[in-house]
Parts: C-alpha cells; structure tokens; sequence
C-alpha cells in the first residue's frame, strides 16, 4: 500500500505519517521548497519516507508527484491554513486551498484514478451556522480561508460525481498538539503560558475571548482520516469532540496548569480581532461514530495540559 500525502510538513501531516508507517504504508510526502529548513516535524521520519518536492499551485510537480509515487492513497493537508492571514492573502489563500485542490484532483484523475482521495475539509465553512454542525449543515464561511476550503470541498464532491474519484471529504473540528503552530490560538497561549511562568514575558496580548470551539486532538483525528479511507465507499464525514469550550476557558485552564491567575497576565488587542468571527462551532459526530467507529481519546483539558506541559 502506497500514500502520497500533501501538507506532509504540517502539525497533522506529521502524526498521519506517523500511524500510516505503524500501518507499513509506503509514505511519499509532498514538500515544499524553502530557504531555511521546513520538515522538522518529520525529520524523525525522514529514513523511513520518500520526500518529493512541489507546491500545490505548480501543476506540473503535482502530476509528477502522483506519476511518480503511483499512490493507493491521496491525503490531501496542504494548506494556508491560518484563518487570520486569509483576509490578508486571500489571493493566495484561494489558489493554495481551492485551486491546488482542483490541481491534485485532475492529477489523480489523470495518473492515479482508481487512487482513494482523503481531502482536508473544515468546520470553518460552517461559519455561522448555528451549532451544533454535521454534514447537512449549510455552509455559511466567515473568512477568506473558509471560502476557499468551501470551494475545494465542492470541487471534490464534484470529482467524485463527475468522473468516480473515491474522493472522502474529513470535515475536521479544530485539532491541536505540541506541533501546533505558533500563531494559533491554542500553541500562542501555552507558549505565551510557558514565557511567563519563566520569567521572560509578563503579558500576553489576544483577541475575542468569547469564541466557541470544539478542540480535539490531531492524533485522534488523523485516525479518523484513515478510517475513512478503510471505507469501500468515499463519503463525507463531521469530526469532532461534541463539546466546545471559548477562548477565555483554554486561557484559564492553560495558566491554572502553572498556578498563574490568566486576568493578571492577558490584554485584549484589537490587532488580533478579526473582521469576521465564527462565534460557535460544535461538532455532531453522530455518523462518524456510527460508520467509522471513531471516538476521541485524548479529552480537552488533557490536551490543555499537553501543550502547555
Ligand atoms: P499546518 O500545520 O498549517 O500545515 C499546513 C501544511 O501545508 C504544511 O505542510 C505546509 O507546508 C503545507 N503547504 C502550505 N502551502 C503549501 C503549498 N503552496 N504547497 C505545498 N504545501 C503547502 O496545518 P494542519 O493543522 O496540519 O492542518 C492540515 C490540513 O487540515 C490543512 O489543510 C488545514 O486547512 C486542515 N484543517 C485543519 C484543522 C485544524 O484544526 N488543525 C481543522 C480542519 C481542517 P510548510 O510546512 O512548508 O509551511
Ligand atoms: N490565532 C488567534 N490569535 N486566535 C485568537 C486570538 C489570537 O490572539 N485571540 C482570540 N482568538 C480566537 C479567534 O478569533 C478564533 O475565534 C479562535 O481564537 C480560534 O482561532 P485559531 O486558533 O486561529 O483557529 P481557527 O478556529 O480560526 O481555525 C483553525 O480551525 C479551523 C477548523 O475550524 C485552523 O486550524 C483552521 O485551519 C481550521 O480549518
């Protein structure tokens, strides 16, 4: 069994090649060309897997990516995935997210396509649609990364009704880990958590403290992606904790873990407002477990305590 995984070097790419080689999958992961280094969250694996350069807007390394490797199995993470910076690059956002999903889907059309394709779908184009949220939710996205993740999320149901792509959409809630970026909401305040109970930071500036999200962690929910390619038949599926927690309760739990009071510590700033918010995502997984026989197993404040820890 064969994987070519796109978004290889990302948070969730790195625990999903992690289970697919516990599984002896051969991983051939997609990686991007960089002045300074980007794979450090697979170095550790890097004897054991097949690195191909390409960027999800080049067409040409796509096609040559699946030529190449001749996957059983597509996992497509690649991604501008920073909510924030999308109203910022929103051109790029939309050509990384929408239009490299369209390039690796005509690639797998035209050199894999009796390949499985798992796509990294998001609760984010449910915006703001009232929760809880499952897969006959309108969409209703709030950002520019959201509309772009709306648009590959179409694009591969479209592949999949036009010409029988086993494309499988994974409409994953916020996950998080140690390997979380820095900018996201949950690895700036551990780190901004740490900084402080060492003495080398007094404050940590924020923006809206009252979202709402549904936090699981990545490692379960990569085991969710490979459920659904386990499947005989692709379909579309809702992943989540099914209980969500706002912005102000990670922040407390995370500076309760170091015995800090968070309302001496976090200022709000307007800088990290954004122009539209998603107030309130909470997954109903209910067909997930049903089909897939997928529950969570690392809970919220565990996952707090992870990434502060
Ligand atoms: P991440 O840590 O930001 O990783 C994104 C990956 O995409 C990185 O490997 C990055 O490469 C790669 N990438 C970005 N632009 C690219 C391009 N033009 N060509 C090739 N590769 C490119 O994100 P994540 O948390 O692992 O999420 C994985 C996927 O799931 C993303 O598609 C994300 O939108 C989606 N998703 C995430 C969540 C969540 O809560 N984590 C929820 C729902 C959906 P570099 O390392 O070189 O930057
Ligand atoms: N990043 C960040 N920084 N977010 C903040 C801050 C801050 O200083 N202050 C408050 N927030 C709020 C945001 O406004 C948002 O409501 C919430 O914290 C979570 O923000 P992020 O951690 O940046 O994640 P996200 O929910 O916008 O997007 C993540 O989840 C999506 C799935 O719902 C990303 O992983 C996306 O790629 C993913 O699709």
């Amino acid at each position: 069994m064969k994987a070519l995984v796109t978004g290889s070097t990302g948070q969730s790419g790195s625990y999903l090649i992690e289970l697919l080689l516990e599984q002896n999958v051969e991983v051939f992961a997609l990686v991007r060309r960089s002045s300074i280094g980007n794979t450090q969250r697979i170095d550790h694996l890097k004897d054991k897997i097949t690195l191909i350069f390409g960027d999800m807007c080049d067409p040409c390394s796509l096609n040559h990516a699946v030529n190449y490797s001749k996957p059983d199995w597509v996992f497509n993470l690649a991604a501008m995935s920073f909510v924030g910076e999308s109203w910022r690059q929103p051109k790029y956002t939309l050509d990384v997210v929408a239009g490299g999903t369209l390039n690796l889907l005509e690639a797998v059309r035209n050199y894999a396509p009796n390949a499985k394709f798992y796509q990294a779908s998001s609760s984010e184009m449910f915006g703001s649609s009232p929760p809880p949220q499952n897969e006959l939710t309108p969409f209703h996205p709030r950002s520019p990364y959201g509309v772009a993740k709306t648009a590959a999320h179409l694009m591969v149901q479209n592949y999949r009704e036009s010409y029988g792509i086993q494309a499988s959409c994974g409409i994953l809630f916020n996950h998080e880990s140690k390997r979380r970026g820095i900018e996201f909401v949950t690895r700036k305040v551990s780190h901004g958590v740490a900084l402080i109970a060492n003495g080398k930071a007094t404050e940590l500036r924020l923006g809206n403290l009252d979202a709402k999200r549904d936090w699981g962690h990545s490692f379960d929910y990569m085991r969710a992606a490979i459920l659904m390619m386990l499947r005989d038949k692709p379909d579309d599926y809702v992943i989540g904790s099914e209980v969500a927690y706002s912005v102000r309760d990670f922040v407390s739990l995370a500076f309760a873990r170091v015995g800090l009071d968070w309302e001496e510590h976090v200022l709000i700033d307007p800088a990290f407002v954004r122009p539209a918010e998603v107030n309130h995502l909470l997954a109903d997984a209910t067909k997930a477990k049903r089909e897939l026989s997928w529950r969570p197993t690392i809970t919220f404040h565990q996952l707090v305590n992870e990434m502060v820890d």
